[in-house]
C-alpha cells in the first residue's frame, strides 16, 4: 500500500513533531486539533524547529518552505481523515477520549486507511476493537522531541496483520526513524524501562539521599544520559509519567511499578514540569533553579 496522505490528530508536543517529520519527508499532512489556538501553537513550534534546522544548515529554505506547504491545519475531524491513507493519533492519554475519537475516525476515513496511535501506554487492542478494521490498527510510538529522536516503536495489537506492520515500518523509515516491533504489553519496550527508572530517581529525592542537581549529574555522567532523570521528567511531563506508572500498577497488578508519593503530590500541586513552568526545577529563572524537596 502506497501512503501519500497522512492525517495527524493533535497538534501538541507529539502531534506537531509527527506532522513536521511526515511533511518534511514528502507526505501531504493534515494536522487536526479541536481549537484554532492549538493549531496555531503547533504550527508555530514547527516553524521554530524548521528555523533552527535552517540556521544549522541541516535543511535548505526550499525544504522548509515545502515542508510548511505540505501541512494543512484542520479543525473538523471528518475533513481531516476523509481522504487519508494513514491516520496517526496523538491526542491526550484519556481512554474514553481515544475510544470515542477512533469510532468517529473509523466511520469517516476510507476503508483502506491504516489507523495508528502514538499512545505511550493505552492498549492498542482495546482501541482497535472499537473500529471495524482491527487488522489495520497499530501502535506507532514516537519520542520527544520527534524531529530529533531516532526511534519509532511499532506495536502489534492482538489483531494487527503483518501487512500493516510492513507499511508502518516503511513510513517510519521514510521519516528517518529506526523501528522496533513490540507485541502489545504495557509501556512497550522503552517506557517499561524508563518509567520505573524515573520513579526510582524520585524515590531517592523523597528519601533525601541526594539533591535534584546531583541525581541528574550522577546519571548524566555515570550513565551518559543526555539529560538527568529529573530534568527528563520535567521534559516528559510529571502528569504523563504518573499516568503511566498508575497504568502499569493497574495492568501488571504489581506494586513494583508504584509511583512515589512526591510525584503524585507535585502533580496535584500543578507542578508538571517545563510545560507548567515548575517541576523538579523552577523554569522562571535562566538557568532553571533546582527545587529542594
Ligand atoms: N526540533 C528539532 N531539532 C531539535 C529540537 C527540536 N524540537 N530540539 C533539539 N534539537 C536539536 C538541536 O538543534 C541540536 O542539533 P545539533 O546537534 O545539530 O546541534 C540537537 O537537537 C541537540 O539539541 P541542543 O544542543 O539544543 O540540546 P541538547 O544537546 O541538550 O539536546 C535533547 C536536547 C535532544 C532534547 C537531548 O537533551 C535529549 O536527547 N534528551 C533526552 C530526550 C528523551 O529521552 N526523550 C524521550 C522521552 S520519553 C518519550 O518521549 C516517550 C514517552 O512516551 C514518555
Amino acid at each position: 500500500m502506497d501512503i501519500k496522505k497522512i492525517a495527524v490528530l493533535g497538534a501538541g508536543q507529539m502531534g506537531n513533531g509527527i506532522a513536521h517529520v511526515c511533511a518534511q519527508s514528502g507526505y501531504e499532512v493534515k494536522m487536526r486539533d479541536i481549537e484554532q489556538q492549538f493549531l496555531d501553537k503547533g504550527l508555530a513550534t514547527i516553524k521554530g524547529n524548521l528555523d533552527r534546522m535552517l540556521k544549522k544548515s541541516k535543511i535548505t529554505q526550499v525544504d522548509a518552505d515545502a515542508t510548511l506547504r505540505r501541512i494543512k491545519c484542520v479543525l473538523d475531524l471528518k475533513e481531516a481523515v476523509k481522504d487519508a491513507d494513514l491516520v496517526i493519533e496523538a491526542i491526550p492519554e484519556i481512554v474514553k477520549l481515544k475510544l470515542d475519537t477512533w469510532k468517529d475516525v473509523d466511520a469517516a476515513a476510507p476503508a483502506s486507511a491504516i489507523l495508528a496511535s502514538n499512545t505511550s501506554s493505552i492498549s492498542i487492542t482495546q482501541m482497535a476493537a472499537v473500529t471495524k478494521r482491527p487488522q489495520k490498527f497499530i501502535g506507532m510510538h514516537f519520542f520527544n522531541p520527534v524531529p530529533v529522536m531516532g526511534l519509532v516503536e511499532i506495536i502489534k495489537g492482538q489483531a494487527t496483520d503483518d501487512a500493516t506492520v510492513d507499511v508502518i515500518k516503511a513510513v517510519a523509515t521514510k521519516v528517518g526513524k529506526q523501528t522496533v516491533v513490540v507485541k502489545e504489553a504495557p509501556g512497550f519496550a522503552v517506557n517499561r524501562l524508563l518509567v520505573p527508572a524515573l520513579n526510582e530517581a524520585v524515590f531517592a529525592i523523597q528519601e533525601g539521599i541526594t539533591t535534584v542537581e546531583d541525581m541528574d549529574l550522577a546519571i548524566k555522567l555515570g550513565l551518559n544520559w543526555p539529560m538527568g532523570p529529573l530534568t527528563l521528567l520535567d521534559f516528559v511531563g510529571l502528569d504523563t509519567a504518573l499516568y503511566i506508572a498508575d497504568y502499569f500498577v493497574d495492568e501488571f497488578k504489581d506494586s513494583k511499578y508504584r509511583a512515589p508519593a512526591l510525584l503524585r503530590k507535585m502533580v496535584r500541586a500543578g507542578w508538571l514540569g517545563r510545560k507548567s513552568g515548575r517541576g523538579f526545577y523552577d523554569y522562571s529563572t535562566n538557568p532553571p533553579k533546582p527545587g529542594r524537596f
